[in-house]
């Protein structure tokens, strides 16, 4: 099976702690009214909690997914301060970011703890979308692979059965937000990396996004990138026509 031609593009939108309700409401009207531009690709955008509501309500019936960018790895109970993943569901997300960079970084989120909110997802029926990538010490140090493989390996364990319901995102530490990204040979070269493992396990059908200032005008190249499925797009998700002209690419 040529698992390329399953895989079917995803762009998401990773909105950060931005918005307000005026805000959001353009974008999302932008993007409802501009969605027909992409065809081949699902379309998402990850949200702070409290508009959760508000971009279900704006976005249903309109094609585009919907998600959040954390939960806790706990069902419910005393955990003040955190979100379920069946409040997740109560909302009609599709999907959640889990461990991505800044989690990890200004939460100290753990590759154990990043598994374990994988698995919160995937019980409620909520695509993880789990997100490795190294710095840029590690990066200059060649410990890339090691480090994807070190953060993988907690969520590999779960098993083929799990991680074939996920999504992968590779994002550099050193291009998220800064206006570098990797070149698509060096992108593809750390998702190769990834599928490897993914296959080894069973399931070389799991997208790998890549994410990291990712914008209209590299998102093509790196889309050519045999193993690069799509995108996780930060501060561009925030402009309408560029996030739409990335999923269009
Ligand atoms: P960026 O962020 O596109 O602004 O670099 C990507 C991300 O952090 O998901």
């Amino acid at each position: 099976m040529n698992t390329a031609l399953v895989r079917k593009r995803l762009v998401i939108g990773n909105w950060k702690m931005h918005g307000t309700q005026a805000s959001n409401a353009m974008l999302l009207t932008g993007l409802c009214a501009g969605v027909a531009v992409v065809h081949d690709c699902d379309l998402a955008v990850c949200v702070p909690f409290p508009y959760l509501g508000q971009v279900s309500a704006s976005l249903h019936g309109s094609g585009i997914s919907w998600g959040a960018q954390d939960v806790s790895k706990h069902e419910q109970g005393a955990f003040t301060g955190e979100v379920s993943s069946s409040m997740l569901t109560d909302f009609g997300c599709r999907w959640v970011l889990v461990g991505h960079s800044e989690r990890r970084t200004l939460h100290g989120e753990t590759d154990t703890l990043v598994a374990e909110k994988a698995l919160a997802a995937l019980k409620a029926g909520i695509t993880p979308v789990v997100c490795v990538g190294e710095t840029l010490a590690e990066q200059e140090a060649g410990r890339t692979n090691e480090v994807i493989q070190r953060q993988l390996a907690p969520v590999l364990a779960l098993g083929a059965d799990s991680v074939a319901k996920m999504v992968i995102a590779y994002e550099p530490v050193w291009a998220i937000g800064t206006g570098l990204t990797a070149t698509p040979e060096q992108a593809q070269e750390v998702h190769a990396f990834i599928r490897a493992q993914l296959s080894e396990l069973g399931v070389p059908q799991v997208r790998i996004l890549y994410g990291g200032s990712v914008k209209a005008s590299n998102a093509l190249s790196l889309f050519a990138m045999s193993d690069i499925d799509g995108a996780l797009v930060g501060g561009a998700s925030l402009v309408t026509e560029e996030f739409l002209r990335i999923a269009a690419a």
